[in-house]
């Protein structure tokens, strides 16, 4: 059992609010997804979970099972079981596949346990024919000059080997082609179970038809201002957020960020949030 909780989580970049005052809570067996406009902060989120160096936590805390996350370094979050697929994957030229995936497994061992070549090698092979990818792909360059559907599905192949306990996607259905998305829809529906919990960072309700995700929520100006079932995601598919920004009293997304106090563009609609 695993329990990722996230308290009055609020982050900046470069002295610009980003997050404010996020709240969430993910446990083993459950799957989340989160939507929300562009711009509001949900690769953030991610991000900071992580523990992107970028991002400052200001306040609030994250724990995993009591332990407190934000104390971490990037590694130890990994090895804790946090796993995080990168909405923009980096290119590491220089570094194979293989190698950059043997280490982040090894990583995640407990301490005396080995990991044995072969097996690893087997799993490895495997996960290359689950996910229908190139059978060079070891060998290559990690994510150089792989294309963007290539690169998220490469991301799902090292989630299959890390077997994380919280694992966040993030828009892991974008840029695919019908048939890329039915097999990585495919390959993370397997993986859920009652050991995994799972965030999905998406904005079509369309990925929901392979992976069957329980709590939905919206992000909105760096908070989570709604949650509901499936019902709202098919909601936001058909309608946008108009709806919601009106029953919220968001009349324009933009805010001015003055010292650090967001001004609403239309300040009598501020304590809607
Ligand atoms: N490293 C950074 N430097 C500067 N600004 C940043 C940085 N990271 C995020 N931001 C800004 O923070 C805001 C939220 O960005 P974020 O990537 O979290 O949005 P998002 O909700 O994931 O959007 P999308 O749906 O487009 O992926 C944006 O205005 C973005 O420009
Ligand atoms: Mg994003």
């Amino acid at each position: 059992m695993a329990t990722l909780i996230i308290k009055d989580l609020h982050a900046k970049v470069d002295d610009k609010d980003i997050l404010k005052g996020v709240n969430l809570t993910i446990k083993s067996g459950e799957t989340h997804a989160i939507m929300g406009p562009n711009g509001t902060g949900k690769s953030t989120l991610a991000s900071v979970i992580m523990g992107h160096p970028r991002y400052e936590v200001t306040q609030g805390s994250i724990t995993l099972d009591g332990e407190d996350v934000l104390e971490m370094e990037t590694d130890e979050r990994a090895r804790a079981g946090l796993f995080l697929a990168m909405q923009a994957p980096q290119e590491v030229p220089g570094v194979t596949n293989s190698d950059f995936l043997k280490t982040a497994v090894e990583t995640r061992l407990e301490e005396g346990e080995h990991l044995a070549l072969f097996d690893f090698i087997k799993q490895y092979d495997q996960a290359i024919d689950d996910l229908k990818m190139a059978s060079d792909v070891p060998h290559r360059y990690l994510n150089d000059g792989f294309s963007g559907g290539e690169k998220k599905r490469n991301e799902i192949l090292q989630m299959k080997l890390l077997k994380p306990r919280i694992a966040i996607l993030d828009e892991i259905d974008s840029g695919l082609d019908v048939d890329a998305l039915k097999i990585v829809g495919d390959n993370v529906s397997k993986m859920q179970s009652e050991d995994l919990g799972l965030l999905m960072i998406t904005h079509y309700q369309r990925i929901l038809e392979y992976i069957n995700a329980d709590i939905i929520h919206v992000m909105m100006q760096g908070r989570i201002v709604k949650t509901g079932d499936q019902s709202l995601m098919k909601k936001i598919d058909t309608e946008g957020y108009d709806w919601l920004k009106e029953e919220l009293g968001i009349d324009d997304e933009r805010v001015i960020v003055e010292d650090n106090e967001p001004v609403f563009l239309n300040p009598t609609k501020k304590e809607a949030l």
